[in-house]
């Protein structure tokens, strides 16, 4: 964990920090992002390029060496005519090279090529990452005004928190609730930064003001698209009453900027804002996170002392509970919804499963269905829970939870949660489904 004094002691060795570079050439099929995280988890820093570089871009990277990523399946077979100049040229290069296919990727393979064949130490972890980046931030920001907008998600706290520690007081964060989020979740967020890390945290209350905005709508890519652009004019206003700061924190990760070596068909737009806010006075976005892996994100969190409940937290989209209750959304909806999913996520850290578990949570699924209670006959809604493992969120298996501990969750949900009768377990993967119902 990092502190002022031993940033101090670091600032003498920064120097040596220099990152030992090696670079890999994405040759499509995502295998490139595998072998991105291997290398890491070798203690080595890597960046991905498309297979396409030129070989100045290669080159301005100063590499140690250099990995061809190609995936059994992947589009850009290695014919030499669909070889760019970069990736021809850096078999010509005097540079270690390794041509390595999906099948051969194992850890001996790559731990020669990179210590015995490129020369790399180990020079990677998350501590020196984070004692060196909080210094070139104190450096950089020395008095200047940062802003921050906080979701409580762990890409934001992260950021936030690393900022924080660079500049203190002169970051503010901004959270907008737009009431989308699980029960008590808001409050947790406030108390956290507000008095565990002592940040200047400006909660914006407009749980209103986004349902009105998202009335009728039906269509998810239209609920991602309206909480996106109301998210940044929430956000533009508030900035707007704190005036010119000269930095604006975005907590973009590593996965989001990989430039991959062939066009992939968009399946959903994940992003959480609808682009950068036009009317917030900033001179420059800074992205502390730019270089990192949601794994490396999270041990960094750890190393600047965010709670392990805040850190370990399972992914949650950015439109929130709107994704979850399918079809339209309405307040009643969203209580229902949060109320089953509290009780699930209880039942399954209860049951000791939320570690092995990537994703968990209930949807609010549109279909009522007839029930009886008490001898008296319902018509009440269905409570679908998802839940997957995962290692990166691109494909997805169907948890095995035991049947003792569904069936406590399910007694639980129709029992204490009104207007539900019916529970269902999804039992589909990813692909052809997806983690999220829309
Ligand atoms: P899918 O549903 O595409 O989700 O299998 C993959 C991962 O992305 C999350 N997800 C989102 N995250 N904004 C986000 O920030 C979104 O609009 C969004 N949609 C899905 C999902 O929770 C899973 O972790």
């Amino acid at each position: 964990m990092i502190n002022d004094s031993s940033n101090e002691l670091f600032m003498e060795g920064m120097g040596l920090m220099s990152k030992e570079t090696v670079i890999i050439l994405d040759f499509g099929g995502q295998y490139s992002l595998s072998i991105a995280r291997k290398v890491r988890g070798l203690n080595v820093y890597c960046e991905i390029l498309p297979y396409h570089a030129s070989i100045e871009r290669i080159q301005e990277k100063n590499p140690l060496g250099i990995i061809f990523a190609r995936a059994a399946s992947s589009e850009a077979e290695s014919g030499t005519e669909e070889i760019s100049d970069g990736s021809a040229e850096a078999f010509e290069w005097e540079i270690p090279v390794l041509e390595l296919d999906e099948a051969d990727l194992e850890d001996q393979i790559l731990k020669n090529f990179l210590y015995d064949i490129c020369g790399c130490t180990g020079l990677w972890t998350m501590a020196n990452y984070a004692q060196e980046s909080v210094c070139d931030l104190k450096e950089q920001m020395k008095g200047k005004k940062v802003l921050c907008a906080l979701s409580g998600g762990v890409d934001s706290s992260v950021a936030a928190v690393m900022v924080h520690k660079a500049v203190g007081d002169n970051l503010t964060c901004i959270f907008v609730d737009h009431g989308l989020l699980r029960k008590d979740e808001g409050d947790q967020v406030e108390e956290t930064f507000k008095e565990q890390f002592q940040m200047n945290i400006i909660r914006v209350n407009v749980q209103e003001r986004f349902l009105n905005r998202l009335k009728g709508v039906t269509d998810p890519e239209t609920k991602r698209k309206i909480i996106g652009e109301e998210f940044i004019r929430v956000f533009e206003e508030e900035a707007k009453k704190i005036g010119a700061v000269d930095y604006l924190v975005q907590g973009t990760i590593y996965p989001d900027v990989v430039e991959s070596g062939v066009g992939a068909a968009l399946v959903k737009s994940h992003h959480n804002v609808g682009g950068l806010p036009d009317y917030v006075d900033f001179k420059e976005i800074v992205e502390p996170l730019r270089e990192l892996f949601k794994d490396e994100v999270r041990e960094l969190g750890e190393e600047l002392g965010i709670p392990k409940e805040l850190i370990w937290r399972q992914p949650f989209p950015g439109p929130g509970l709107a994704i979850r209750v399918i079809g339209d959304i309405t307040e009643e909806k969203l209580n229902i919804l949060r109320e089953a999913d509290a009780v699930f996520r209880d039942e399954i850290v209860k049951a000791g499963l939320d570690q092995e578990i990537w994703q968990y949570f209930a949807v609010l699924t549109g279909m009522r269905s007839v029930g009886v209670k008490a001898d008296v006959r319902t018509y009440d809604y269905t409570i679908a829970l998802r839940a997957v493992t995962s290692i990166d969120a691109m494909t997805a298996d169907w948890a095995r939870i035991p049947h003792d501990v569904l069936n406590t969750i399910s007694s639980r949900i129709v029992n204490d949660v009104e207007h539900v009768n019916r529970v269902v377990y999804d039992i589909t993967s990813k692909p052809p489904s997806t983690i999220e119902w829309e």
